[in-house]
Formats: structure tokens, C-alpha cells, sequence
């Protein structure tokens, strides 16, 4: 057993405070690891304003990278010492997605089984992962080794909204050389679409989004045009900047319906749209005539996690990124402590940053 603070939502929209927390000592199938660094995501902030489920208290944080410390008796994928990103699908290898060669849809994804407890009440940790603390429990599957040159605010990033935008653009998108692509809302996941899309080799990048800020900083990630949504229509200046025809692959990275609409509108002739950023549940489909969606042939493709595979795509990411290639540092904002977190939450719903990270 380990004592240790945490970052815990104990109420729907209570500030989060820090607490000691007791972690197990690995199970079967499960590994203890050592926190170096965590990013603050929306999810967070959706969990504790009760946005997610009820199941108070929880353990926020989830987008880390750490140390393995311990693992349980017949655990063979990381040992102690090992430099890991956690994610927050470990995949199955049996469910009927699994076994059809489609790991990346997995969907039978596990956690650890032992639960971490404040004053003996079980928590609940963030994507099943918990990660604003000195360590945490984890399934083995959910801890990915990567190279220990990597620093370690950057390659926790991996684990949730930089991951979840490269692959909306690379994996689920599948943006390839010559292509066009338009990234609605530039946050860190639509920030993370632009750099995967400008690595694809996609001719065209058009930033789109409400705030300039957001759009200076998507220039910086490959985004070859800018587009204010809150100044002209969206759907008329992609085409205008893809010779009239809209964009091969139109990603929505905000979760909202009439943002769907533009980006379905500013695609090409069967041309793809990828639903990355995340509905609320009272959210309906946009009102698009059945002819609109045929006529126009391609693909509407929901993303879940990138279509990610971690234990293939997070030591790539991470050589890319030492590599120079890929900008993983340029997604840190500012680091934090561990009882930082509410004043982040801030600062992200004000539009400051594109990550707080929490240094451990
Ligand atoms: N599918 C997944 O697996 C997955 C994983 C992580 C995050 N997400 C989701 O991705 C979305 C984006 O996450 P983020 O961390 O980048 O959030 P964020 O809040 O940092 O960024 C959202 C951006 O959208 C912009 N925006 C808001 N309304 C807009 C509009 N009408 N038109 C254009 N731009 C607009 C905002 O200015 C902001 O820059 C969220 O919904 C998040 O929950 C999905
Ligand atoms: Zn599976
Ligand atoms: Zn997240």
C-alpha cells in the first residue's frame, strides 16, 4: 500500500482539492506507476462538474507519463524502470473486434481491478486511469514504453487529446499526400489534427475556429490558411480556399452540431468527415437532407481515441517527436503543481492555454 496525494472531484462542481490517496501494490495484470508529468483535459473538468457519471469521488487526471514502480505477479509487457505513457484503452485481443484484426476498436478495454480509496471509499479514476497523483494503479495494458529521452510533459500528452486528433487525421481521416484538409476548432486535439495532417503530407491545412489566438497558434502546428468562423462563414471560405470544391478530409474537433453541419458542407465530392471532438448527450445530428448525404458520396467517420493503437503508435509518436518532426513540446502551455489543477481549469475554459501540464 502506498499513501500519497492526489487530485480528487469529491462533488458535481465542487473545486477539486488534493488528497492523500491509498494506492495497492500491483495485482495480477496490473502495474503501479510512478507520475512524472499529467495534462489537464476537458474530460477532467467534465468529471467533476458530474458531466460524465455520478460516481463521486473521483480521481482526475489521465493524459501521463511516469515510471513503472511495480507490476503484479505475471505481468510481462513493462517491468520496473521502465519510461511509460499511459492510455486509456487497453485492448483485449479476444472481443469480436480484437479477433477480427481490429484492435484499435477494441471493445472490451480493461483497467485495473484493486481500487484506489480516499478515507476507504473506493475512487473513481478519470478514463480509468487517475493520474494527478504521486502514482497510480493501472491495467499493464495501459502503460506503453517509449524512449526515456522524451521529456516527460510532452510524451504524457500522448495519452488523450494529442493522440486523439493525430490519429482523427492520419488514422480514421486517413489524410494522405496532395490532400485537403480543414480542421474545425483548434484546441489541442484540432491542433494535434494539423500537425498529423501536415506530417500525411496534406497540400492544403485550413485552421478554422472563433478566437485568433487559435488560430495564430495553428499556424504554427502546419496549418497553411486561417479561417474566422466568428467573422465570415466557414463553409464559403474553405471553398474559396480549395478552388471552390471544399476540403478532401473535414474534421470536427469541437463537439457541436452546427460545427458537424460546416464541416459535412465544406467537404468535397466524396470527401470524409471525422467527428473527433465529443457531443454532449443532448446533442441531435444536424438537420441534413438525406439527398445532401448521398449525393455527396465519402464518409462521415466518428473517431474514438484516434483509432489509436498505443503500443504502435506512442513509441512512433515519441521518435518522431525527438526526432524534431513532430511538435509534442509545442502543446505544453505552462506546468503546474499537482494543486494547480483548478486554476488550470480556468485558464483552459477562458481559451489561455492548449495544455496545463501537472509536474510531479
Ligand atoms: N474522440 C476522442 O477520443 C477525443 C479525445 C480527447 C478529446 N476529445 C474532444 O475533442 C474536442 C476538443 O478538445 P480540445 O482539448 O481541443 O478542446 P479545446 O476546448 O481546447 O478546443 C476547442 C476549440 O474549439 C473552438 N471552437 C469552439 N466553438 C467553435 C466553433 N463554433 N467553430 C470553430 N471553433 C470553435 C474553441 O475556440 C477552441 O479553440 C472536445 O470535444 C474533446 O472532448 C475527443
Ligand atoms: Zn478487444
Ligand atoms: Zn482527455
Amino acid at each position: 500500500m502506498h499513501e500519497v496525494r492526489g487530485v480528487v472531484a469529491k462533488g458535481r462542481g465542487e473545486p477539486v482539492s488534493v488528497e492523500t490517496i491509498v494506492v495497492p501494490d500491483p495485482g495480477p495484470g496490473e502495474t503501479l506507476v510512478r507520475v512524472q508529468a499529467c495534462g489537464v483535459c476537458h474530460t477532467d473538468l467534465h468529471y467533476r462538474e458530474g458531466a460524465i457519471n455520478d460516481d463521486f469521488p473521483f480521481l482526475l487526471g489521465h493524459e501521463a507519463a511516469g515510471v513503472v514502480e511495480a507490476v503484479g505477479p505475471d505481468v510481462t509487457e513493462v517491468e520496473p524502470g521502465d519510461f511509460v505513457v499511459l492510455n486509456w484503452r487497453a485492448v483485449c485481443g479476444t472481443c469480436r473486434s480484437c479477433r477480427r484484426g481490429r484492435p484499435w476498436y477494441c471493445f472490451s478495454t480493461f483497467n485495473a481491478t484493486q481500487k484506489m480509496t480516499l478515507d476507504g471509499v473506493p475512487l473513481s479514476p478519470a478514463l480509468g486511469i487517475g493520474a494527478f497523483a504521486e502514482k497510480t494503479l493501472v491495467a499493464a495494458g495501459q502503460a506503453t514504453r517509449v524512449d526515456p529521452a522524451a521529456r516527460p510533459e510532452a510524451a504524457g500528452l500522448l495519452g488523450c487529446g494529442v493522440m486523439a486528433g493525430y490519429g482523427a487525421a492520419v488514422h480514421t481521416g486517413e489524410v494522405t499526400r496532395g490532400d485537403t484538409v480543414a480542421v474545425f476548432g483548434c484546441g489541442g486535439v484540432g491542433d494535434a489534427a494539423i500537425a498529423g495532417a501536415r506530417l500525411a503530407g496534406a497540400r492544403t491545412i485550413i485552421a478554422v475556429d472563433l478566437d485568433p489566438t487559435k488560430l495564430e497558434w495553428a499556424t504554427r502546428f502546419g496549418a497553411t490558411h486561417t479561417v474566422d468562423a466568428s467573422t465570415q462563414d466557414p463553409v464559403e471560405a474553405v471553398r474559396a480556399l480549395t478552388e471552390g470544391n471544399g476540403a478532401d478530409v473535414c474534421i470536427e474537433a469541437v463537439g457541436h452540431p452546427e460545427v458537424l453541419r460546416q464541416a459535412f458542407f465544406a467537404r468535397d465530392l466524396a470527401g470524409t468527415v471525422v467527428q473527433v471532438g465529443v457531443p454532449n448527450p443532448e446533442m441531435t445530428f444536424p438537420d441534413i437532407p438525406m439527398i445532401e448525404f448521398f449525393g455527396r458520396g465519402g464518409a462521415l467517420k466518428p473517431s474514438w481515441y484516434g483509432d489509436c493503437l498505443p503500443s504502435r503508435d506512442f513509441p512512433l509518436l515519441v521518435d518522431l517527436y525527438l526526432q524534431g518532426r513532430f511538435d509534442l513540446e509545442g502543446f505544453v502551455s505552462e506546468t503546474i503543481p499537482l494543486d494547480g489543477v483548478e486554476e488550470a481549469f480556468h485558464r483552459m475554459e477562458r481559451g489561455e492555454v492548449l495544455r496545463s501540464v501537472v509536474v510531479l
